[in-house]
């Protein structure tokens, strides 16, 4: 017999002694333990683990996925078609940084031909009795499979970013512009520091030596370079076919520019996938501010933020599946840090209508401004979640959006419950749609709307106008 065993045999009787002894000194604290999990078959509900072997070979997937995405991409036209009006209607007057015109809503469609006033009427209970909350989750394009998806404009800019299953959804005229301006709370005197042009890892040296210091340019490096993630990467389980597009994915492909391309995804920490959420990609705009980061999760630093995504978001939180693919772990001090340093300094665009509180400079704005400032801090109540300066609590908040409608599914996703939600600074707020954190709002006239309705406000058409033209000017 091993000495080590003898020994913990020898212990027994000890380990008995002392745990009767516990038992006398609180026996309800023993009594109150609740019986051991049970582990139920695996039968019952689907793992939460992906098997990470292919069964198939690529090329045989690849076939199928191509022959099945027409069919796929018709399926969810279908229902894009059936909860919005998408053709494009924009304001030629009101422009983002670089000139796109931003889109005019609401988009959103009301079923048994219901307006929004008389939907505004009704009752959290009637409005859910009838089926008619305009206002659904959004699913992924293909709910079930999800991923990154990134937009067609931007596909054709940098063709590595197109997957073989699917495409982008929703028209560019409700994305952001591409590529955005880029804005540095350092250097404020020089503007647009991206120049009109698409930040790459090529050009980047060029543009930014002798404006960042050395860290920050390493950082911006980074940021700017491909790892493997779920779809792209070298495995013989990915979504691209080409070459450049194994390589992987980098931040900036999705934060184009420090801003957003609207680029879309599925939150990974929910199982199981018909209860993942859509998530529109964030503006990093102004994270310098921000307490909580990830619309769900809340994690409390851009650093833990940054190392997060790459180890966990870009394989949908499965490390088994992150190994195989070729998980790109960054080191804390040297890379995540420099990585950090540079998304601190990416500030909103500027506001020239708000003073240095926030606040509505009424010598420069319009009659309707001035009145939508005074419903957003009044009667619409926003400031309370929304308040000035950066118009964020930097907390989360349930909107309850639940009350609406009831539980079931819908193109692939379960409609339900989805708990607290980040709130989301409203600074530059037109130059990010669509809305929400899955991009459920396509304008800044269906926000208005669907607040309208959660709060139960009774806003009139012409109030709505009103707190319309403030969030334009934000
Ligand atoms: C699919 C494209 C995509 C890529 C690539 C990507 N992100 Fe993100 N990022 C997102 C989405 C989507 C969110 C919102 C997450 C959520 O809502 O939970 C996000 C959120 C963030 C946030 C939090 C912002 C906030 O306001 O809460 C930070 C910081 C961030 N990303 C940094 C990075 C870094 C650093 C990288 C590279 C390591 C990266 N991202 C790569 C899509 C992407
Ligand atoms: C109870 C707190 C609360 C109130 C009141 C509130 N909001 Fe929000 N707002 C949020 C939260 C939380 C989100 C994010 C929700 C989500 O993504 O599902 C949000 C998101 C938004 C967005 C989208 C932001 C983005 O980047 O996608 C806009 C625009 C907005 N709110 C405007 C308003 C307006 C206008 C009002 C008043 C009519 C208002 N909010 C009232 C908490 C609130």
């Amino acid at each position: 017999m091993k000495d080590s065993m003898r020994i913990q045999l020898l212990m027994m009787p000890a380990l008995a002694v002392v745990s009767a002894a516990l038992l006398i000194v609180s026996p309800r604290a023993n009594a109150q333990q609740p019986p051991p999990q049970q582990p139920k078959p695996a039968d019952q509900r689907p793992s939460s683990y992906i098997f990470p072997v292919t069964v198939e070979p690529f090329d045989v997937v690849r076939a199928r996925d191509k022959e099945a995405k027409p069919r796929v991409m018709a399926e969810h036209q279908k229902l894009l078609d059936e909860r919005y009006d998408l053709r494009r209607h924009v304001d030629e007057n009101v422009h983002m940084t670089r000139g796109k015109p931003i889109p005019v809503g609401p988009t959103a469609k009301i079923k048994n031909g219901l307006t929004f006033e008389q939907v505004s009427k009704m009752s959290p209970d009637e409005i859910r009795e009838k089926g008619v909350f305009p206002y659904l989750p959004l699913p992924h394009i293909e709910h079930m499979v999800g991923g990154m998806v990134f937009p067609q404009t931007q596909i054709k800019a940098q063709p590595r970013l197109e997957r073989f299953d699917m495409d982008f959804d929703l028209p560019d005229w409700f994305l952001p512009e591409f590529p955005p301006a880029m804005f540095l709370t350092t250097r404020k005197d020089l503007g647009d520091v991206s120049r009109g042009q698409l930040i790459t890892l090529t050009n980047f040296f060029e543009l930014f030596n002798g404006i960042l210091n050395p860290k920050q340019l390493e950082g911006l490096r980074l940021l700017l370079t491909q790892f493997p993630q779920q779809q792209f990467n070298a495995t013989d389980d990915r979504k691209t076919e080409r070459a450049d597009g194994m390589i992987g994915v980098a931040c900036f492909d999705c934060h184009v520019n420090g801003h957003t391309s609207g680029a879309t995804h599925q939150v990974g920490d929910i199982r199981p996938q018909a209860n993942r959420r859509r998530i529109d990609t964030t503006s990093l705009r102004g994270v310098n501010i921000q307490r909580l980061f990830g619309s769900q999760r809340a994690l409390k630093s851009v650093e833990d933020f940054t190392e997060f995504e790459q180890r966990a978001a870009y394989f949908d939180g499965d490390p088994v599946i992150a190994t195989k693919k070729g998980v790109n772990i960054l080191e804390r001090g040297s890379q995540v840090h420099f990585m950090a340093e540079m998304q601190e300094i990416l500030d909103f665009p500027p506001a020239p209508k708000l003073d240095i509180l926030g606040r509505l400079d009424h010598s420069k704005a319009t009659e309707s401004e001035v009145r939508g400032e005074a419903l957003f801090f009044g009667k619409a109540n926003c400031a309370a979640c929304h308040p000035a300066p950066f118009y964020t609590d930097n907390l989360m908040h349930d909107l309850a959006v639940e009350r609406f409608f009831k539980p079931h599914m819908e193109g692939g996703m379960m409609m339900t419950a989805q708990g607290p939600i980040k709130t989301f600074p409203l600074r530059g707020i037109k130059e990010s749609p669509p809305y929400l954190h899955d991009g459920r709002l396509l304008t800044l006239e269906d926000t208005v709307e669907f607040f309208n309705l959660i709060q139960q406000l009774g806003l009139t058409q012409a109030e709505k106008g009103d707190l319309v033209a403030f969030l334009r000017v934000l």
